[in-house]
């Protein structure tokens, strides 16, 4: 069902601090930010040849990914995004395979204006799963 690797998401305290290192010390290319104020995140993303590196910060007093940084000051890997061809089928399907959709399950649109949806890290190795719908 799950198709390419879209992005490995990684938690940071300060986007322009990050951004800096990918572009300057890693020589990686590095789009400009973007506010997503619906997932209550500040995001830049790092394009790989083969899949792109999503660095978030916190936006707004109850972003998700406060309490992530809480316990990891320095930043970390967040969550992976996999593709998918069909969202709502794919969501029908691990749910029916008892996997918990996060939120209400009914997806966003998310950074690159395609519907997402979370998993539950209990259900995915302890890692939080972001799909996306893509074509
Ligand atoms: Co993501």
């Amino acid at each position: 069902m799950i198709g390419r690797l879209n992005h490995v998401a990684i938690a940071v305290p300060d986007l322009a601090a990050a951004a800096r290192i990918y572009a300057g010390v890693l020589g990686a290319r590095v789009s400009a930010p973007q506010s997503l104020p619906a997932h209550g995140v500040r995001v830049v993303f790092v394009e790989l040849p083969n899949t792109k590196i999503e660095l978030m910060e916190p936006l707004g007093a109850d972003s998700p990914i406060a309490a992530f940084l809480a316990r990891n000051a320095a930043g970390g890997i967040h969550h992976v995004c996999y593709e998918v061809d069909d969202i709502i089928a794919a969501r029908d399907r691990l749910r029916r395979e008892g996997a918990r959709v996060l939120g209400d399950g009914e997806p966003k649109i998310g950074a690159h204006d395609r519907p997402v949806l979370f998993l539950h890290p209990k259900d995915f190795c302890g890692t939080l799963v972001e799909l996306e719908q893509v074509g």
